[in-house]
C-alpha cells in the first residue's frame, strides 16, 4: 500500500518533469504554453518556482513517454494521469498549461490544468481524488508559502492558482489558494500550523463577496483571526496586481484589510437601513458569527462593536449568542 503510493508519487514527479520540459523545449510547448504565461506577464523565476508546464495537445504523449521509461499503466491511471475506458487509454491532460500541486514537503501530488481556449469548459481541469491527493486537505501554494506565512504571521487566502503566482511575483509570498471552494476544516488546520491570521482576498464581484461571507464562520470557529480585502469590481488579485503594479498592490492590501466581523456587519447592513425585518435578520446572522469565536475576550469586543454598528443593546446580542450556541449542542 505504502509502496503503491510511493510509485504514484514518483510517476507524478515524472509527469511534472515531462510537462516542464515540454514547455521549455518542445516547439508546441514553447509557442503555446510558455507563450501563454509570458502573455500573462509571468517571469521565468515564477515559472520555475512553481514548476509550471504544458501538456501537448495529443492523446497519448505522456503515456507513451512514461511507458517507455518503465512506468506502469495502472500506476499512471491510479495517479490520475491517464484515463482508461474500454481498453482504450489516453492522457487526462491535453493542450493545457499545467500547475503542479505540491504537498507540504514539496512533492507533487496532483495537477491543475488550464485550457488556453476561450470559453472551453472546464476552464480548469484538476486531478481526481486519488490515494495521494485528498483535495480537502490540500492548499495550492502551501509548500512555497509556508515559511513566509510563519514569518509574516499571516496567510493571504486567494481563489485562484494565478493569484498565488501573481502575488509571489509581486514579492508577497505568504499566500495560498482555496481553488475556488470554501475552506474545509482540514485546510484551516493546515494553515493553523503556521499562523493564526488569515486575510481573505476575494474577487470584487457579488460572487466573491458572497463566497467570503460564506464559509468564514468555520475559520472563526477554529479560533483564527480573519480579515477581508475586497477588490474593485471585476478584479481578482492577479488582474489587480497587473493593473496597478506590485508597489501599489501591496499598499492596497495594507490599506484595505478589514476585520471580517465588521466587514460582514457593514456589508449586510447596506440596503437594510430602513427595513426593520431585514435588520433583525442581519443582526441574528452576525450574532451567529460572533458566537463561533472561541476566545471570550475577543467575543466580547465584537459584541460591543457590533452593538454600536447595529444600534442594539449589547446585552441582547450576548443573550442571543448564548441561545444560538446552546441550540447547536
Ligand atoms: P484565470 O482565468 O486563469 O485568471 O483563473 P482564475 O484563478 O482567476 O479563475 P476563477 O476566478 O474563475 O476561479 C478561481 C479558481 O477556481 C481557479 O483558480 C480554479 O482553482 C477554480 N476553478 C475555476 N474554474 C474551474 C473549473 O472549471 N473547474 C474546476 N474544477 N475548478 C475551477
Ligand atoms: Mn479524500
Ligand atoms: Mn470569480
Ligand atoms: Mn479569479
Ligand atoms: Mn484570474
Amino acid at each position: 500500500k505504502q509502496e503503491r503510493k510511493e510509485s504514484m508519487m514518483i510517476a507524478l514527479n515524472y509527469a511534472k518533469d515531462f510537462f516542464v520540459e515540454t514547455m521549455q523545449k518542445n516547439e508546441e510547448g514553447n509557442a503555446v504554453g510558455l507563450g501563454y504565461f509570458r502573455e500573462r506577464g509571468f517571469n521565468n523565476q515564477i515559472i520555475s518556482k512553481f514548476d509550471l508546464g504544458y501538456s501537448l495537445n495529443e492523446w497519448n504523449a505522456l503515456e507513451q513517454n512514461a511507458l517507455k521509461k518503465g512506468y506502469q499503466a495502472d500506476i499512471l491511471a491510479a495517479a490520475g494521469l491517464i484515463m482508461q475506458k474500454n481498453d482504450r487509454q489516453y492522457d487526462r491532460f491535453r493542450g493545457r498549461v499545467m500547475f503542479p500541486i505540491h504537498d507540504l514537503s514539496g512533492r507533487v501530488i496532483a495537477f491543475g490544468a488550464r485550457t488556453l481556449k476561450k470559453d472551453d469548459k472546464p476552464k480548469y481541469l484538476n486531478s481526481p481524488e486519488t490515494e495521494v491527493y485528498h483535495k480537502s486537505d490540500v492548499l495550492y501554494g502551501i509548500f512555497q508559502g509556508k515559511n513566509p506565512i510563519r514569518l509574516k504571521d499571516n496567510c493571504f487566502l486567494v481563489e485562484g492558482y494565478t493569484d498565488v503566482l501573481a502575488m509571489h511575483q509581486a514579492g508577497i509570498e505568504n499566500v495560498v489558494a482555496s481553488s475556488g471552494t470554501a475552506l474545509t476544516e482540514g485546510q484551516i488546520k493546515l494553515i493553523k500550523r503556521f499562523t493564526n491570521n488569515i486575510t481573505v482576498l476575494y474577487d470584487g464581484d457579488e460572487a466573491g463577496i458572497n463566497a467570503s461571507l460564506r464559509g468564514t464562520d468555520l475559520i472563526l470557529e477554529q479560533g483564527l483571526d480573519v480579515r477581508v480585502v475586497l477588490f474593485p469590481e471585476g478584479h481578482d488579485p492577479d488582474s489587480y496586481c497587473r493593473e496597478v503594479g506590485s508597489q501599489r498592490f501591496g499598499e492596497y492590501l495594507e490599506a484595505n484589510a478589514k476585520d471580517f466581523i465588521l466587514f460582514k456587519t457593514e456589508s449586510l447592513l447596506k440596503g437594510a437601513e430602513n427595513d426593520p425585518i431585514k435588520r433583525a435578520n442581519v443582526t441574528r446572522d452576525i450574532v451567529q458569527s460572533i458566537s463561533k469565536i472561541p476566545d471570550p475576550i475577543k467575543q466580547s469586543v465584537f459584541y460591543k462593536e457590533c452593538s454600536r454598528l447595529l444600534g442594539i443593546e449589547e446585552e441582547i446580542l450576548v443573550d442571543e449568542g448564548r441561545k444560538l450556541k446552546s441550540k447547536e449542542i
